[in-house]
């Protein structure tokens, strides 16, 4: 074995300790600190003191373009200008504020992007060529979503724009993102991490979304490795506040001339360590507790390589499903997780076939072609209350060259078979009819929003083989891929009427048991509520911002 092999196969087994340790058991839940140290509790936002800030533009919500219409090439909205405007709109409709909540003296922000427990550990940034009015000089800034501005962290010449985006079709720029692991570590210990990293696929899903609304399309940048990220992003500076460890960067291009360009000139990217650099990051908590974030951090760290993904041998196919009169950003600015479920609305056949076919990778179609590689993860279903459907569970293989796979580590599964209705396209199995509420409930941390929806499911990620094909940098990915499905589950529920939520707290072996799943082929990563929810109506609403447009 040469070095850099033994290095990869030490952080592979490091990345497999993480992951054992951090999973929840019906006697023990993952170390963390049990309690809220509300003295500590994290600034939900990052500012840069010194910084300049762009104020971006409230966006009045519109019927067009519908939700249904992005998903379709031939319906999906003409690619819109790049400016301030459009510029405020992508972030408006991805990662900014959504509302405002309030009981007796208490007020927290929602977002447009969902966060394990609300934390939000995800940071967004820009790097883009001068922009008719936002900046007449290329610039890389921050998003501040308390303020929807952006903080220009440091200004460049065009020449280097230039070089920087040459691989790429005009018009194109970057956003990045980053995460403080502190925000979540702070009340969940070590599994945060995993919550960090559901939280960037949430926040990957609501980029690539509201880059669709405005015919746009999303795709990483995955050549690039750890350390250039932080380069780009300016997240390399020294400074005593809490670290942001660079995730990753995606390219927006207008969907007519998208390519799946994933490389950036090296040299360009070394150069901005030079930049005159401005603004230094708020501290968000006096003090911190060590839950090994750095460590996970470390092992997972990626470097540069063209990424060779296997490709998907047969791309999932669409059927006509007709276009509802739904707004895509009411649905998006709407969105919402249930805190319970009514445990009476029922959702018809049709619909849950629709919401499950639009998690599939169809070629072309957001959020998943953000995503370079093959779909890995795929749903193990526990319906409670579909019409005309029995009440089991059931599996949706996302990528059907996994089938035999699937069907040989799922002892626990009766010969599988296809439910009543269910369209030709959509690889749906029923693997066992029987009531399963009480076991979606026991297995989901004894949540009742895992049983008294229409459905909730665990997300199965294909574990040991992509890690040991790629490496150890690839186990947030699997992460990124649930978080994203997570985000399109909430709009699907969002356009149907009814709700979801993400359940980050589930117990994963006894979950693998209940498939009869055994060894570390197939790991369980995130699971997901859908059905009619309860509203709190203790908490008040307030708008997101003062000049909100209704
Ligand atoms: C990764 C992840 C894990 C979550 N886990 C749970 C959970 O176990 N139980 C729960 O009630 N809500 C869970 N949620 C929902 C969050 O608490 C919710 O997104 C957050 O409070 C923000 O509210 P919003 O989604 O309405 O914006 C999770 C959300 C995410 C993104």
């Amino acid at each position: 074995m040469n070095q850099s092999n033994a290095h990869q196969s030490n952080g592979l087994q490091r990345v497999f300790e993480y992951h054992q340790a951090t999973k929840h058991q019906f006697q023990a839940y993952a170390s963390g600190p049990g309690y809220l140290d509300w003295a500590n509790q994290p600034d939900p936002f990052r500012r840069y003191a010194g910084a300049r800030l762009i104020p971006l533009d409230a966006i009045e919500p519109t019927d067009e373009p519908r939700y249904d219409d992005i998903f379709i090439s031939e319906r999906m909205p003409a690619p819109g200008a790049v400016n301030g405007q459009t510029i405020s709109q992508l972030f408006y409709h991805s990662l900014a504020l959504s509302a405002w909540k309030s009981t007796g003296e208490t007020r927290w922000a929602l977002r447009v992007n969902a966060s394990s427990g609300n934390l939000h550990p995800t940071e967004g940034y820009l790097i883009c060529g001068p922009v008719k009015g936002l900046c007449d000089q290329p610039m890389v800034c921050h998003y501040a979503p308390r303020v929807h501005g952006l903080e220009v962290l440091a200004e460049f010449d065009t020449e280097l724009w230039n070089t920087l985006c040459s691989p790429f079709p005009e018009h194109t720029f970057f956003i990045g993102l980053t995460s403080i692991h502190w925000r979540e570590a702070w009340k969940y210990g070590q599994r945060a991490y995993r919550y960090c990293m559901h939280d960037v696929g949430h926040a990957l899903g609501a980029i690539s979304m509201a880059a669709g609304g405005l015919g746009w399309r999303t795709h990483l940048l995955d050549d690039l490795g750890s350390d250039e990220l932080a380069l780009l992003m300016g997240t390399f500076r020294d400074h005593d506040a809490e670290r942001e460890e660079p995730d990753v960067l995606m390219a927006c291009v207008p969907a007519e001339l998208a390519t799946q360009e994933t490389s950036l000139p090296a040299a360009s990217v070394l150069s901005f360590e030079s930049l005159a650099w401005q603004g230094s990051p708020n501290q968000l908590s006096p003090s911190h507790l060590d839950w090994g974030m750095d460590d996970i951090t470390q092992q997972v760290s990626k470097p540069r390589a063209a990424c060779q993904y296997r490709s998907v041998k047969n791309p999932p196919l669409s059927w006509p499903l007709p276009s509802r009169p739904v707004s895509l950003s009411r649905v998006i600015r709407k969105r919402r997780s249930a805190v319970a479920m009514d445990g009476q609305t029922r959702l018809s056949r049709d619909a849950f076939y629709r919401i499950l076919h639009r998690t599939l990778a169809v070629p072309g179609a957001p959020p998943f072609i953000t995503l370079p590689w093959k779909s890995h993860i795929h749903l193990a279903l526990f319906v409670h209350r579909v019409d005309d459907i029995p009440q089991g569970l059931y599996l949706l293989v996302r990528d059907p060259a996994q089938t035999d796979a699937l069907q040989q580590a799922l002892t626990q599964a009766n010969p599988w078979h296809k439910p009543p209705g269910c369209p030709q396209q959509l690889p749906l199995y029923c693997l066992i009819e029987a009531e399963t509420q009480a076991a979606a409930r026991q297995i989901s941390c004894h949540q009742d929003i895992a049983s008294d929806g229409c459905f909730s499911l665990a997300m199965l990620a294909e574990y040991t083989e992509p890690l040991q094909e790629y490496g150890p940098w690839f186990y947030p990915r699997l992460y990124w891929e649930a978080g994203m499905i997570g985000q399109l589950l909430y709009l699907e529920a969002e356009a149907a009427g009814i709700r979801s939520t993400g359940i980050g707290c589930f117990f994963d072996d006894p979950m693998h048991e209940v498939l009869g799943l055994e060894g570390r082929k197939f790991q369980d990563l995130y699971h997901f509520t859908v059905g009619g929810p309860v509203e709190d109506t203790r908490l008040t609403t307030l708008p997101a911002y003062p000049l909100e447009l209704s």
